[in-house]
């Protein structure tokens, strides 16, 4: 490990700001992408994205099914520059048919930014992401959106994120008015007024600011509704948390931002803050020790892989996070899993438009590297000997379970080798039960489903089909009580299977069984998620 920090590097690292968008389907998250990425230069035209989210690899069958239900099903990365820094936007589908990549990419970014409906309030998807980033503590920014509709009062807003979430909201801008009666925002840390017009798509509107609030200015503008903004800045501010950025840096306190984005109001003034507050690339654990990103050896975790969009090519992507020093095009890793040295000449790196080819990159930075299957998730690449094995990028509990049903029971070896291999790349996870000579699919969201189907008709020639199994969730299992683990493989032949690696996972038909094998084998511990090996 070096001792003296390199300064290019200090502040290539410090200028960095990875995250993603958690949201709700529906809650804007596209359209503020698109409004963040106008700001940074890296498109000149609203609706760029949303034709991307229609047109993009329209080259390949199975995302022609993406096309169809006009959802993103894969994860991407988006690079711009705003300011001084450096941001790479990674892409989260939105949609309730997520997949566990939705998941992983999570554990890939420094922060979030959670995107709320101001009518619907902490939808359910939201919740579930904010359970992963609650498993790295994640720092989150709230941006409460469609405050041109009407919605809830901003005050039961933060309530609902309060209960259901349970993290402080810290309100850095409050909204005057809402829907019809929308007359902009009031940056409390800035002492600003920035005042609304519709103008869908369009530019920022000025603030002036008004740091006296009893000023006279104040009701020129608002008229009745100044004395509304002047009570409830004095409600907040009793019952309120104030900022913390300690307590933001650590998860728990979330500072808060209300606007819309389809009329980018209120957008340039989060983003101003998020890069301000947002942290630049964190330490990274590994099994043996942290990794600071300021450490000049180069290191790098896989995080996701993709497919090649492109079906005349069989490889694919790995997603690979770079956690510390620099890496230059050409040059020579270390693929720890493996222990071989391997170059990279043909790394990608992902603008929001385009995919170019790297030259350099720096801890934050995503980059995608071709590979023919020898990359898996979680693999570590460094450019020191140094044995390591970064971890925090785990297998999440399935939710949905199919039985494959080969049709044609020549095709079984096919068969094998496509489960085998989509599993290692993370489209799906494969048990197969003691008991039996199943081969039972589980998936995080049900359209992982539909994908895997399509993929192993056009890239392994099977021709499968699903049948409903009666399990309902997974665990994966071990304990040092042998006995124990004899005991619930020899009761359970049918639920206690093994995964792609070969892990125990009890694969539990209810809750109800599960709680029940919980308290038959007290000394056998049941995780909801598992390390990538
Ligand atoms: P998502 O990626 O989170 O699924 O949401 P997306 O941005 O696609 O937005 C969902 C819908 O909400 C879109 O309408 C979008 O125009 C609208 N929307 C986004 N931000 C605002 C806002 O600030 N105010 C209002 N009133 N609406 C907003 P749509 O009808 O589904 O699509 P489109 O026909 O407008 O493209």
């Amino acid at each position: 490990m070096s001792e003296q920090i390199d300064p290019i590097l200090k502040k290539e690292v410090e200028r960095r700001r990875t995250f993603g968008i958690i949201s709700h389907p529906d809650a804007g998250k596209t359209t503020l992408t698109e409004k963040l990425l106008l700001y940074g230069g890296a498109i000149q035209m609203a609706g760029t994205v949303k034709s991307r989210k229609a047109n993009r690899h329209a080259t390949s069958d199975w995302m022609a099914m993406e096309q169809e239900r006009g959802i993103s099903v894969t994860t991407s990365v988006m690079k711009f520059n705003y300011k001084d820094y450096e941001v790479n936007l990674l892409d989260t589908p939105g949609h309730q048919d997520f997949s566990e990549d939705t998941y992983r990419v999570l554990t890939a970014v420094d922060s979030a930014l959670m995107v709320i409906d101001c009518a619907k309030g902490v939808e359910v998807q939201t919740k579930k992401l904010m359970e992963v980033c609650r498993m790295r503590d994640t720092p989150i920014i709230t941006f409460i959106n469609k405050m041109d509709r009407e919605g809830v009062d901003p005050f039961d807003l933060l309530q609902d994120i309060e209960d259901t979430l349970h993290i402080e909201c810290a309100p850095l801008s409050w909204p005057i008015g809402m829907g019809a009666d929308f007359k902009g925002t009031y940056n409390i840390h800035k002492g600003e007024l920035h005042l609304f017009s519709a103008i869908h798509g369009g530019a920022i509107q000025k603030g002036e600011i008004i740091k006296d609030l009893s000023s006279s200015r104040l009701d020129e503008l608002l008229g009745d509704q100044a004395d509304q903004l002047r009570d409830e800045l004095e409600l907040l501010e009793g019952a309120g948390y104030p900022f913390d950025k300690e307590r933001y840096l650590a998860g728990k306190q979330t500072p808060v931002f209300f606007g819309s984005a389809i009329n980018n109001f209120g957008v340039q003034e989060m983003l101003d803050s998020f890069v301000e507050l947002a942290p630049h690339p964190r330490p990274r654990a590994t099994t043996t020790r942290e990794v600071s990103p300021f450490e000049s050896d180069f290191s790098a975790v896989a995080f996701k892989i993709q497919a090649n969009m492109d079906p005349a090519h069989r490889d694919r992507i790995a997603f690979v996070r770079i956690c510390s020093g620099q890496f230059k095009r050409g040059m020579k890793v270390r693929h720890h899993r493996i222990g071989k040295e391997v170059q990279i000449a043909n790394a990608t790196i992902f603008m929001a438009q385009d995919r170019t080819g790297v030259e350099e990159a720096w801890p934050g930075d995503i980059i995608g590297i071709h590979n023919h299957g020898t990359i898996k998730i979680g693999d570590t690449f460094t450019s020191t000997k140094e044995e390591l094995k970064f971890t925090g990028i785990p297998n999440f509990a399935p939710e949905h379970f199919r039985r494959v049903i080969l049709r044609n029971p020549l095709k079984s070896k096919q068969l094998n080798k496509g489960l085998h291999q989509l599993a290692e790349e993370g489209a799906v996870q494969l048990f197969k039960p003691l008991g039996n000579n199943d081969n039972i699919l589980g998936a995080v969201g049900l359209l992982q489903f539909d994908v895997i189907m399509s993929r192993l008709k056009d890239e392994y020639s099977v021709d499968a089909l699903y049948e409903p199994v009666e399990y309902h969730t997974a665990r994966w299992i071990c304990s040092d009580d042998a006995k124990q683990i004899d005991g619930i493989k020899k009761r359970y032949p049918r639920f206690v299977a093994l995964d792609g690696d070969g892990n125990l996972t009890f694969l539990a038909p209810s809750q109800w069984r599960l709680q029940q094998a919980e308290e038959e084998w007290p000394k056998i511990d049941f995780n909801k998620t598992r390390e990538h090996e």
